[in-house]
Parts: structure tokens; C-alpha cells; sequence
């Protein structure tokens, strides 16, 4: 079956023509899948996406004249700035209570650093159950539903490497014990993989088009195109509480910052950020500056290090705010970001070795050097277009215990180190005795269950073990 007229010449006007070719040299059932992608491939983008991103290295604008973003602390009584905060979560509730709140995940990544087959929020993230890290989420809906009476709608982004699993594992552990109708798993979108040297679309070794998920970024327009935003207006949804998937103890809504983010400015904020204070000028996290009103985000690889290591007169980091990647995005925001998404969030292009099909051969290659373009797009690039955007403090020991890597930083064993660490902390706090090494280190491992506690607080009103022996493994 040839390629029809239409299609022919779209794919010879971006200069692509050499698809076609190989097309017609695979086996028929190879053919007609690359076919396939080749039907389904952003035609009308892709001429201007090669010129943009691949023949030129984009210049992305770095502002020079950056301050460091204005942010409210986790301690509503410090004098940065102090704010009514029983106001404000009072605020955040009532919009959850109201239905005004949808939960939303980004799991679309492939956990390649972490060496884990199948979607990362099937990794077994809890320090003591090895539960899974989508349950870890469950569990703090379920807990917002004890409390306040309301089944808080779940929106999970997955990629079409992740999607089916990512179903079936829900479907298999029944949904978590959270209603069905209220989790929606979409898919993110695909963009071409590009030979570095000669900007031409590849094939994988298959024979299939090569390309890569759309970054967090995509997350936006995805939304939009799978129809979850849509569905959240039915629902009344109005604000959207966005978190990564690889973060256990990440709190998926927080009344304070949702309140702080609908509630602080003139108008309901469009895109409000968490940030982490950065432990040293080095650390890699982003920063959150101000410029021209705008708040955005610097990457640490585009601030020079001195400015990283300004201090302020009490001596603290002058661009403190890190960023972990938790928002909270008005609906018509993301809309409008949506329709724009092409100015409004630019891709980053990053160079790779790309195993593909040589087309000479037809052979599979796996190169040793960078032979490759891949695109994605960043979900805090969204950030300047925000009319009204806040920046919300929070605790790293009590929000942030990341699973990235294998080892080492950001792996399961340092996150089971924060997640016990922080439960010693809280129980601590209630009156439990906890086993400690002469560091002060907790001697035992401990598991808090998202269901039972999301803030040391809430463990006012748990029953509790007076005290943990030594090198005990527990699981509250
Ligand atoms: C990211 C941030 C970094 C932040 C850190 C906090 C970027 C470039 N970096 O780093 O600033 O300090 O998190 O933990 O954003 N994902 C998709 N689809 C994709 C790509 C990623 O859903 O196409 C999801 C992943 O499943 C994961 C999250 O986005 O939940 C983060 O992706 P990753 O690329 O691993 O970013 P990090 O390097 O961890």
C-alpha cells in the first residue's frame, strides 16, 4: 500500500522522504506499523521543530537580572513573612471539600536510572511493606476522604511505554481501595527521536519511528488533548495539585498551599510552586527567581556559581529556593498553556546515544557516541506564563525523600532513611520513645503509613506504640 498523496508530501516538505524509502524496503507487517506512526506523526510541527531545535541549537533566554522569587516559609510566624496560615489551610479544605481539587501525577518517565522494569510507580517504595509508591498516593487520598468526605479525583499521566502496565497494575490492586471512576490514567505524547548530524526522523531497531515521551511539560497539553481536562471541568475542578511519581511522601494536596495559591494574591494564582531551600549553593536543583513580576525557574546549570553562593545579611543563600517539582495549576491556566504550548513551553534539547536501524543496512545499531536528538518539554517553563504565581516553603526531612537513582543519592535506601527519619521525628513528637545511635541516628527502621499521617499533627489522634526496640522494623 503506498504512502497516499497527502502524506507523501507532507513528509517530503519536512525533508523526510528517506522514511519512505526504507518503508518500502521492511517486511510487509513492519511496513504497515512504521506506516502507521508515519499517519500519526505531528506533520504540521515537525518542519519547524527541526528548523528550531535541531539544524540550531535553540537559544533559550537566560534573564540576567534575576532576583530571588518572594516565598511564603513553612514557619507562618518567621520574619520573611508571616501569614495567617489557619486562614488559608481553612481555604485549601473548603476547595477540596467543594470538589474544586483534582490530583494529578506525572509518571510518564521511563526509571532507567533507577534500573526498574515497568512504571516506576509500581516500585516498591515503603521502607518497611515495600509498598508501592502509587499506593503511598492512594493511601494520603484516602486519608483527605476520612477526613473531609470526599473522593479527591486522581489523574495519572503515564507514557505508551507505561500505559497498559500502568492500568493493569491499578486494576489488579483494586485501585488502592480509591473508586474506580475516580482514577484516570492518559497517556502523554510522543516526539521524534533526529539523527544529530543530519536532522533526519530515525527508526528504532525494529523497523517502528523512533521518538522519545514529551517531557513533565507534555503534561499540559496532554491534558488537554486526552480530554482529563475537560473532564475536570464536568467535575467542577478548578485547581490542579501536581506532583512527580518517583517522591513517596510527597503531599499529593495540602490544604495551606492550596489555600495560599487560590487565596493570597488579588486573584487566584495560575501556577503556584513548592520550593526546598537548597542545602548548599551547589545543589542541583533549580531556583526560583523573579524577574519583570514574573516568577520562574533558573536551571543551576545557567546561574553562574558565584551568584549561586550570594548570601543574604543573616547569611543564608540569597537564591535559596530550590525547586522540587510539586505545583498546584489553575484548570483554564493549563487550557490556555495548553493551546500556546508551542511558544509557551519550548523544548530542551538533549543529545544521546539512540540505538536505531542504519539506513544502509537495515541493521541494527547500538552507537557508543552521541548520535541522536531527543525533545522534551519542562513543566516549569509554564511558570512565566502565570499572571499571578506563589511560592510555598516546605520541609525537605518531611516532603522530599525522592527514588531516582540505584544507589547512592536519591535511591530507595536514602529515601527509607528520610521516611524513617521523619516518622522518629513525629512520633517523637506524640510521645513514642525511639531507639537512637550514638549519632542521634534512629536505630531502627520505621514506616508511616501516608493513611495515617501526612503532617506530625495528624498523629495526635492515632493509636500509637508507647515505644520501638532496637533494631526493630515497623510498619504505623
Ligand atoms: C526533576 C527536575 C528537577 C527537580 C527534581 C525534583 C527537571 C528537568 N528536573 O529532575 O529540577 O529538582 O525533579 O525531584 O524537571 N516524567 C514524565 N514524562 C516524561 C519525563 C518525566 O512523566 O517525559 C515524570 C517522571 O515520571 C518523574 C518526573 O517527571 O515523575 C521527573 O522526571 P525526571 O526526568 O526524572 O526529572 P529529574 O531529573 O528527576
Amino acid at each position: 500500500m503506498p504512502a497516499h498523496d497527502a502524506l507523501q508530501d507532507m513528509i517530503a516538505s519536512a525533508d523526510q522522504s528517506h522514511l519512505l524509502k526504507l518503508a518500502d524496503r521492511l517486511k510487509p507487517e513492519r511496513r504497515a506499523a512504521l506506516m502507521q506512526d508515519l499517519e500519526e506523526a505531528d506533520w504540521d510541527k515537525i518542519p519547524a521543530w527541526i528548523e528550531r531545535y535541531v539544524r540550531h541549537k535553540p537559544d533559550l533566554p537566560i534573564p540576567t537580572d534575576v532576583d530571588p522569587a518572594p516565598y511564603y516559609p513553612a514557619d507562618c510566624a518567621s520574619a520573611v513573612r508571616s501569614y495567617d496560615e489557619t486562614r488559608f489551610r481553612a481555604k485549601g479544605e473548603q476547595l477540596i471539600r467543594n470538589g474544586r481539587v483534582a490530583a494529578f501525577i506525572v509518571a510518564g518517565g521511563q526509571g532507567s536510572r533507577l534500573g526498574f522494569e515497568g512504571p516506576k510507580g509500581c516500585f516498591p517504595g515503603g521502607a518497611v511493606t515495600g509498598k508501592p509508591l502509587f499506593q503511598f498516593f492512594a493511601d494520603s487520598l484516602l486519608r483527605f476522604r476520612d477526613r473531609l468526605g470526599v473522593s479527591v479525583p486522581l489523574y495519572i499521566m503515564t507514557s505508551p511505554l507505561n500505559h497498559d502496565a500502568t492500568v493493569a497494575f491499578f486494576k489488579e490492586h483494586k485501585h488502592f481501595g480509591l473508586d474506580p471512576a475516580d482514577v484516570t490514567c492518559f497517556q502523554q505524547g510522543g516526539v521524534p527521536s533526529f539523527e544529530m548530524r543530519t536532522g533526519r526522523m530515525m527508526l528504532t531497531p525494529d523497523g517502528r519511528l523512533a521518538s522519545n515521551p514529551d517531557g513533565h511539560g507534555g503534561s499540559l497539553t496532554a491534558l488537554a488533548k486526552s480530554g482529563a481536562l475537560e473532564d475536570m471541568a464536568n467535575r467542577g475542578v478548578e485547581h490542579i495539585s501536581y506532583i512527580q511519581v518517583d517522591n513517596p511522601i510527597a503531599r499529593v494536596l495540602d490544604p495551606v498551599f492550596l489555600g495560599l495559591h487560590a487565596d493570597a494574591a488579588d486573584s487566584s494564582a495560575e501556577m503556584s510552586s513548592k520550593m526546598l531551600p537548597k542545602a548548599y549553593p551547589e545543589e542541583k536543583l533549580g531556583m526560583f527567581v523573579a524577574s519583570d513580576g514574573r516568577v520562574s525557574v533558573i536551571e543551576y546549570s545557567d546561574l553562574p556559581m558565584e551568584r549561586q553562593r550570594e548570601t543574604t545579611p543573616d547569611g543564608k543563600l540569597k537564591f535559596l529556593a530550590g525547586n522540587i517539582a510539586m505545583h498546584v495549576l489553575g484548570r483554564a491556566f493549563v487550557e490556555r498553556v495548553a493551546q500556546t504550548a508551542e511558544e509557551a513551553l519550548p523544548f530542551h534539547r538533549a543529545e544521546k546515544k539512540i540505538p536505531c536501524l542504519d539506513p544502509e543496512t537495515l541493521e541494527p545499531v547500538s552507537p557508543s557516541e552521541n548520535n541522536g536528538i531527543k525533545l522534551e518539554r519542562f513543566v516549569f517553563d509554564a511558570l512565566p506564563s502565570a499572571a499571578q504565581s506563589i511560592v510555598y516553603e516546605t520541609v525537605r526531612r518531611d516532603e522530599f525523600a525522592p527514588i531516582k537513582n540505584a544507589e547512592g543519592v536519591d535511591s530507595p535506601a536514602s529515601s527509607a532513611q528520610i521516611q524513617t527519619e521523619r516518622a522518629a521525628a513525629w512520633l517523637e513528637r506524640a510521645g513514642v520513645q525511639i531507639p537512637r545511635n550514638d549519632e542521634g541516628k534512629s536505630d531502627c527502621v520505621i514506616e508511616l503509613s501516608t493513611r495515617t499521617a501526612l503532617w506530625a499533627s495528624d498523629l495526635a489522634d492515632a493509636d500509637l506504640p508507647k515505644k520501638i526496640k532496637p533494631g526493630a522494623k515497623v510498619a504505623i
